[in-house]
Parts: C-alpha cells; structure tokens; sequence
C-alpha cells in the first residue's frame, strides 16, 4: 500500500530541501561519512568536517592509509570520539575485508564498525535505494506526533514500535529519497522547539495537533544524569620547549586523544603515580578553572604550566617528549584545545626565552 503521507511529503522535499553535498551524490563512502559525522552533530557544524574529510581523504583506500593520529587530529572538535576511530577501523575492514570496494547491501554494510541498523540503513537505501526506513531522532519525532505514538522513544519496545510504523509508510519505490525526506521534516517543520504547525502540509491529519498534544510528544522515559568532574592538567615544559604528551589509552570518551600531565580526576580514578610535588619547577603559572559543558558531565578543569630544567627519567617513563612545535598536529579533548586556543602558553614560552617572567 502507498501510504498517503508520500505524496505530499516528496513533493515538500521537491520543493524545500536544503541542498547538501551529500546529497548530490550516491558514492556510499561520502555518504557513509556524512552520515556518521551528523550521528550526533548538527548540519551546520558537521557539514565543514564533512569537506575536511573528502578532501584529505578522498576515497576509502586514503583513508585507510592515513595515519591514525591525521584521523583523530581532523576529528577534533566534533567529540564522541569513538566515531573516528571506528571510522578509520572500517575502512581498513573494506580495504581487507571487501577488497577496497564499499559493501553494496544492508547486510554488509552492518559489518563495518561503527554502523548501526540506522547507519547501515541510510547508506543502504540513500546509495543502493534498497528498502530500508531509517529512523533518527527526526523520525521519531514526526513519527510519534503525526500518529500519536505515546510509547517512549528511548525504550527497547518503543525502538520496534516506531522501526515498524517506518518500514510500513516507506515508499518502496523511493525509499532513498523518501528517508531523506523524512528527516528533513523532522529536522525543518516537525521540529523539537516551535514547530511550524500552522503552516504544515499535515495540520489537518497530525494527531499531535488536533489532541494539543504536539509539545508532550516524543515521549522519553530517561532523564539524561549529569556528572560534575574536576581534572587538573600540568603542562610540564623543559627548557628546550620541549613538553610533556600522553595518548590516552582509557576506554573513554577521550581515547586515542593526547593529553598532558593530568594529576586529578575526580571521575576516573588517575594513576596518582605523579603530582605536583613531582616536579622542581623553575616558574610555574596557574590559571582560572574553565568549565565544559557536554552532555553527561559538566567539567571544571585547571591548568599549570611549568618550567623545569630537564624531565626525569621516572616521568619519561610515563610520558613523551614532545616539541612543542608539533603540538598541532595533535588532537586533544575540546576542553584542552581550547585552553591552547587562548595562547597562555605560547605567551609563557615567550617570556621565558625573553627572560620576563
Ligand atoms: N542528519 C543525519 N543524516 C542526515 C542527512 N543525510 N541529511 C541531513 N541531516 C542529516
């Protein structure tokens, strides 16, 4: 059965869609970058990523070469981290496993790391135009309020409900551009905040609005808890501007990223095999706590930068030595970068080899 929301909904699309580069094309490695880049960004800020990415690396077999800290250094800033790392992953999986030609059905494509039924559906059917409905947060939202679905979106039960409800309206013969179309809805009318009801080709059949129900709709059942977390970073330079460097190796958010010398974390446990008495500083400069805000854990994090004469071998034990001149092409956490961003401590380097501090 064609459903009657394809219809008016592909010739909304037609007429109102934003023109993406990623749409323009069915080649499935951008579209499988686009789509894993946007899994938790907006358009806005993913889309010059997205640029970043087919530049440096145009096709799979680039990016399967490249090495992984270029991948995590043109990640940085976009966070959940895990996301490039798995990308990088499975393009070596198509290099090996698939001998460099992108898988071309739903099945396949669910092999690679870091794709999920969604992912795996968007590639699918926006690249091969098979039949499967994708359905990201955009989704649910048109979903529950046009059809008045109370179940919570964030439940096992819920996640069937609305997966069945999309196959069932999926236009099968567009399914490609039908998906699109969807999350366009969802993403420019059938928006979280003040949707534009009064002006939606559905205001006469939504069941959201003829009940008043469009504000309480989706419905979720998980409060997303927030963490407040204090980490002290020391940024430990010898005085041939040398720096103390460590790649993160704790399954978190943050692994595969660098970081200096942390000696509090009150969240994670930290070695505790260094602390401040550690180091016979020369000149030391410490700074106003700066906060991070994402979206589990607000972060309060200071910084100290230090002068010493040479670093010891029980620190270069743990550490690496680093110039800083190759600071940048390392990646960092956000809250770290940002600190680099202000310049402090391009400003120390410089009072120290001028002798002003
Ligand atoms: N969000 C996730 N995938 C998207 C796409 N293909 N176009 C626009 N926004 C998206």
């Amino acid at each position: 059965m064609i459903h009657p929301i394809i219809h008016p909904l592909l010739t909304w699309y037609n007429l109102n869609k934003r023109d993406l580069p990623w749409r323009n094309t069915s080649n499935p490695y951008h579209i499988w970058l686009s789509e894993i880049i946007l899994q938790q960004t907006r358009v806005d800020q993913g889309m010059e990523y997205y640029l970043k990415f087919v530049t440096l690396f145009p096709d799979v077999q680039s990016l399967a070469a490249a090495p992984e800290d270029l991948v995590m250094r043109t990640w940085q800033g976009l966070g959940y981290y895990s996301r490039a790392r798995n990308l990088h992953f499975a393009a070596k999986q198509i290099v090996q496993q698939f001998d460099g030609k992108f898988p071309d059905n739903y099945n396949e494509i669910l092999l690679l790391k870091g794709v999920g039924t969604y992912t795996a559906a968007a590639i699918a059917s926006f690249a091969f135009n098979e039949p499967k409905a994708v359905v990201d947060g955009n989704v649910y939202r048109f979903i529950s309020r046009y059809f008045g679905i109370k179940t919570p979106i964030d439940s096992t039960i819920g996640k069937k409900e609305f997966q069945k409800i999309a196959d069932e309206i999926l236009d099968k013969k567009n399914p490609g551009t039908f998906n699109q179309a969807m999350m366009e809805f969802g993403a420019m009318v059938c928006k979280p905040q003040n949707p534009f009801c009064d002006a939606c080709i559905f205001n006469e059949t939504c069941f959201a609005i003829k009940n008043k129900l469009v504000k309480e709709l989706p419905i979720k059942e998980k409060k997303v808890k927030v963490g407040i977390r204090n980490l002290h970073y020391l940024l430990v330079f010898d005085i041939n501007a040398n720096f103390l460097i460590r790649k993160r190796d704790k399954n978190d958010i943050w692994e595969s990223l660098y970081e200096f010398v942390l000696i509090k974390d009150d969240f994670n446990v930290v070695s505790g095999e260094l602390n401040l008495e550690s180091f016979h500083f020369l000149i030391k400069r410490e700074f106003e706590p700066t906060k991070h805000i994402l979206t589990h854990q607000h972060i309060y994090a200071t910084f100290t930068i230090g002068l010493v004469n040479e670093f010891s071998n029980k620190v270069l034990h743990s550490f690496e030595k680093e110039p800083w001149l190759n600071a940048n092409t390392k990646a960092f956490p956000r809250l770290i970068s940002r600190f680099l961003e202000k310049n402090e401590v391009q400003k120390f380097i410089d009072g120290v080899t001028k002798n002003e501090i």
